[in-house]
């Protein structure tokens, strides 16, 4: 049994992952802004844990977790929390490029940083695993229709806080996977994506599963390809 955070936990893929984590029997620790529902009702599933309250674009928001927390070591962290708004050239709104950035590139790196004590106390079994949800939008290699510049800037920015972090946490034992979960139907896609949340999390916990130190910082696919950067 593992100790799990998942951020954005309430709904879409967030929801997903906590739904699988409980049925394998981990310790889900569900970190949401406000808990919906359908992630109160998962409590009846397994060992859930919701900490509300929990906006990952604000430091405080951070901090409070890591506080919460206390010396509770987590051995798997997955920063799945992320907004999308579209921008075109025409219709340009650097507050809500900038908002995406908090969220999509800030929030990851100011979660994993603040959770780093309950990491490293996780790795004390063997290793801790991060994983960043990224998107292949984020990748330069593969755009090749343009605009979704909030979404894309950010994503490629968490990208490359990814490399970083792997590199940096390699020698504490704690790996790092950045990982695209496909087109999934939640929200985000108006549910007009092409798999379900069920498809996609099964794959990222694959990859979760198949991280080590050898491979950490690698740029997956939840179908198991590794994308160009
Ligand atoms: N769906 C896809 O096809 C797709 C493709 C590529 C990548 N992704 C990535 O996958 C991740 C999950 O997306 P999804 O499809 O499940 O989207 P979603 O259904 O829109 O869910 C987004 C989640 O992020 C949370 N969130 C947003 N801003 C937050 C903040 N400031 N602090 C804390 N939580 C916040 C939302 O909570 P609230 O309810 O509080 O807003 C919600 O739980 C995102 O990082 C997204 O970029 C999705």
């Amino acid at each position: 049994m593992a100790n799990v955070i998942v951020t954005g936990a309430n709904r879409g893929i967030g929801l997903e992952f906590c739904r699988q984590f409980l049925e394998r029997g981990d310790h889900v620790i569900a970190a949401c802004r406000k808990p919906s529902s359908d992630l109160e009702m998962l409590g009846a599933k397994g060992n859930l844990q919701i900490e509300g309250n929990i906006d990952v674009a604000s430091d405080n928001g951070a901090s409070m977790f890591a506080e919460r927390l206390g010396n509770q070591p987590i051995e798997i962290l997955v920063n799945n929390a992320g907004i999308m708004r579209p921008e075109s050239l025409e219709k340009l709104d650097i507050d809500s490029i900038r908002q995406q950035f908090e969220v999509n590139s800030l929030g990851p790196l100011r979660v994993t940083r603040a959770l780093l004590p309950n990491l490293e106390a996780g790795a004390r079994s063997g290793l801790a695993r991060v994983a960043i949800i990224t998107s292949r939008m984020g990748s330069i290699a593969d755009n090749t229709s343009g605009g979704m510049y909030g979404y894309r800037m950010s994503k490629a920015a968490v990208n490359m806080a990814g490399v970083s972090l792997a590199h940096d946490l390699k020698s504490r034992k704690v790996a790092v996977a950045i990982l695209h979960p496909g087109y999934v139907k939640t929200d985000m896609t108006n549910h007009g994506g092409q798999i379900e949340p069920s498809e996609a999390v099964r794959g990222l916990i694959a990859r979760i599963d198949a991280l080590t130190l050898k491979n950490t910082g690698t740029f997956w696919h939840q179908n198991g390809e590794v994308l160009p950067w």
